[in-house]
């Protein structure tokens, strides 16, 4: 049976249900797979648990518990979270990691942390695996981005569609020389959440309120409104499909007005009722021709836009996240990808698919 070594960047809503998701598979995961997973380092942004002959479940599940309740991985700094960082630097865990003479390890980064792009090539170069659930790395400067496409040792299904099989279906067309004319879809769950209540009659500035209530939206939900999740998941997709885009080929509709950009949280989602009207008059335009607003992204020949596009409101497409690609082979009736909105879950086993591929190519 193969060990290997895991080393978690990041513990929040998918690196938790990753662990749990680990702990609680074990003996299916090892008997299926032949291989279990030994979770040496887990950190969250300021410090980290280190055992370099793993973790017990014990302590993952200890962990787990803590960020929930707002605290830190490290039960030495548990009673409050340090101000700076008391752990080593991510540079400093991938040498740690090399010098233990472990073998080849796999590196997941579930975190949205800007910057990790020279520690992931790092950790690649010195023979181990990379797992990204984090878009930022594939979605920069195509000069920084371009090694990570095509790495035989780096997966990333989690970064479109969540748990959908998206990438790995892109992979299989390109696998087989299909050409990819142009993709399509509606690749943000809590975009189409609020699209939803849209057409329910409910105001935008309420239906943000109640994304962010439900946990939909990250803590800013300007990050979703402003479509710039959806442009990265754009430009990986488009990049995979052998177009270089960089972030000025992808045109985005923002659904919230620039002048609210500097407000700080709880002054944008008061302020959010200014976008009201605008966004009504749009809806019932297109309600009054049998359609529904829903933020769409679409990709061809190099070029794409992010925005909302009225669509029938009898299509199927309008009550789905999903995903289509029209090719060489699939001109006439594109290759459709649909399904329930991804969530943390859904997202973790991703990432678990990921590592398990991994370990079977290896
Ligand atoms: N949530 C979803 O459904 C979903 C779906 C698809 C993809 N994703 C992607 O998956 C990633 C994680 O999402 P999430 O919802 O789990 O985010 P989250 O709840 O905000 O958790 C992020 C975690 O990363 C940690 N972190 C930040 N910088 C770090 C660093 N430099 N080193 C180590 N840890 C660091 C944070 O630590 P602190 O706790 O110390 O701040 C936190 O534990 C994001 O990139 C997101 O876009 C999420």
């Amino acid at each position: 049976m193969k060990e290997v070594p895991v080393i978690l960047f990041g513990v929040g809503g998918v690196g938790s249900a990753l662990l749990r998701q680990i702990v609680n598979g074990r003996s299916p995961l090892t008997t299926r797979n032949q291989c279990q997973f030994n979770i040496i380092a887990i950190t969250d942004s300021k410090t980290m648990l280190w055992n370099s002959d793993g973790l017990s479940d014990e302590q993952l599940l200890a962990a787990v518990d803590a960020k929930a309740q707002g605290l830190c991985v490290d039960p030495a700094h548990h009673a409050q979270i340090p101000t700076s960082r008391v752990r080593p630097s991510e540079a400093e865990i991938v040498q740690k990691v090399t010098d233990a003479n472990l073998g080849p390890a796999i590196f997941v980064d579930v975190t949205a942390a800007d910057g990790l792009e020279p520690v992931l090539m790092q950790a690649l170069d010195q023979g181990h695996s990379v797992v990204l659930a984090n878009k930022k790395p594939l979605a920069g400067p195509w000069q920084t981005a371009a090694p990570f496409y095509n790495h035989p040792r780096l997966r990333h299904e989690s970064t479109v569609g969540g748990g959908q099989p998206v990438i790995a279906t892109l992979r299989y067309l390109l696998d087989v020389n299909d050409k990819i004319h142009r993709i399509e879809g509606q690749l943000s769950g809590t975009l189409g959440f609020i699209c939803g209540r849209l057409d329910e009659g409910i105001l935008l500035s309420q239906a943000i309120a109640e994304a962010k209530a439900k946990g939909y939206t990250e803590p800013d939900p300007r990050e979703d409104l402003g479509g710039k999740d959806v442009m990265r998941k754009v430009m990986i997709l488009g990049r995979m499909a052998g177009w270089p885009l960089e972030a000025g080929d992808i045109t985005v509709e923002s659904l919230y007005t620039p002048d609210l950009a500097n407000l700080s949280v709880p002054e944008f989602l008061k302020a959010a009722c200014q976008l009201d009207a605008a966004m009504n008059q749009r809806v019932a335009a297109a309600l009054g021709n049998g359609q529904v607003l829903r933020y769409v992204a679409e990709l061809a020949e190099g070029r794409g836009t992010v925005g909302l596009k009225p669509i029938p409101a009898s299509s199927p497409l309008a009550n789905m996240k999903y995903i289509s690609f029209r090719t060489g082979f699939y001109n006439d009736e594109p290759l459709l990808i649909g399904g329930k909105g991804a969530g943390v879950e859904m997202t973790a086993a991703g990432v678990l698919g990921d590592m398990i591929g991994l370990v079977r190519e290896r």
